[in-house]
């Protein structure tokens, strides 16, 4: 297939995508061939952490997963060893194995580690749901989990999710375990004692569809707001960025990540997929990448927004089948680690803005 000026020829799909790839500002093609410049290569003169969440099995079982990870990534996030049910499935009885060897690969790799996460609704061991506490005995067993999981990883992560997931679509605060017995000021005390285990880690609330003007993301806004004025540590808001091809993208991603950016917040894509009902076609792929394209591009223009992560790259050991019946192909690379059009598009905007910042 012949190079058309200013395109990227896919090597899976032999698709040319030419309205996606204009030529640089200055005229000149992009650099080529984009398609064999790793992520974290291009991601680095943007002083952007480009990361992925990491599914310790394959870690441990895929060889093709671990050279990929490592090739194409500067930083990772555990997808679940970091959270409560693995790191203290049973009371007092800790299991951060897991979790270390992942640093231990980070380590070795130069890669970055994103903490996730130290309080949210799901993933809870049984002994703290199941069993009739009080609402002080919970406070005291939220705010041990808070500060020992903080002090163990201390030094060892760039940011923190301290709290996940607290609010409903409709902006009102969700009905979890800590809401009912702790009230609302929950949300203030776990990054106070987060802080008081690790004052140098930045630490963020991270949610859904925060992506998207509305009454969720303006409930966000309010309370993030509200913590800074009380002088509250919190240093970040996470875009989670769980997309799908078939519901379009917001194209104000920019203006809200500029007003939690204006608060004086750092502002990261934390969980970054676009799912698409499967089978996939070359249609549904060209919007999945316009869809890594709308978060990217909102997160390069926006000072304050220093790492963008994906919620796994492969989508062999992708989580949206198990959980969105019909739907998959979410991430930049395919079951058989083969780069999809997404990935160029993400190629295209780190090489662009690289352009644009130096
Ligand atoms: C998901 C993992 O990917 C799955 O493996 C696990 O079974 C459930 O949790 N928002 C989050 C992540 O903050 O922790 C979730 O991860 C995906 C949605």
């Amino acid at each position: 297939m012949p190079q058309r000026s200013g395109s990227i020829t896919l090597p899976v799909m032999g698709l040319v995508l030419g309205a996606l790839t204009p030529a640089l500002a200055d005229g000149r093609d992009p650099p080529t061939p984009i398609t064999q410049r790793t992520i974290r290569e291009l991601a680095a003169p943007v002083d952007l952490r480009f990361g992925t969440a990491v599914d310790i099995n394959a870690l441990a079982n895929d060889a093709t997963y671990r050279d990929t990870l490592s090739r194409q990534f500067s930083s990772v996030t555990a997808e679940n060893v970091m959270k409560w049910d693995t790191l203290e499935p049973q009371q007092g009885a800790f299991n951060y194995a897991p979790a270390d060897q992942l640093i231990a690969f980070a380590s070795a790799n130069r890669m970055a580690v994103r903490g996730h996460v130290l309080v949210w609704h799901n993933q809870i061991p049984s002994w703290v749901n199941e069993q009739a506490f009080t609402p002080d005995q919970l406070r005291t067993i939220l705010r041990d989990h808070i500060m020992e999981t903080a002090r163990h990883f201390k030094g060892k992560l760039y940011q923190w999710d301290v709290l996940n997931e607290a609010l409903n679509e409709d902006g009102t605060l969700r009905d979890t375990i800590w809401l009912r017995n702790l009230g609302e000021g929950y949300i203030a005390d776990v990054f106070r004692w987060a802080h008081m285990a690790d004052r140098n880690v930045k630490l963020f609330y991270n949610d859904f569809n925060l992506e998207f003007f509305g009454p969720k993301s303006d409930a966000a806004f309010a309370i993030v707001k509200g913590l800074v004025a009380q002088g509250v540590p919190i240093d970040g808001v996470g875009f989670q960025g769980h997309l799908g091809a078939q519901f379009g993208f917001d194209t104000r991603v920019q203006e809200n990540m500029q007003r939690f950016a204006d608060l004086g917040l750092e502002i990261s894509v934390t969980e970054a997929d676009v799912r698409m009902p499967l089978p996939t076609d070359v249609f549904k792929l060209q919007a999945q990448s316009q869809g890594y394209h709308s978060l990217l591009e909102p997160c390069l223009l926006t000072r304050a927004c220093g790492s963008f992560t994906v919620w796994g790259y492969s989508d062999k050991y992708s989580w949206v089948p198990g959980v969105f019946t019909g739907q998959g192909a979410a991430d930049l690379f395919d079951e058989n680690f083969q780069p999809k059009p997404a990935l160029a598009a993400v190629q295209h905007d780190l090489a662009l803005a690289a352009k644009s910042r130096h």
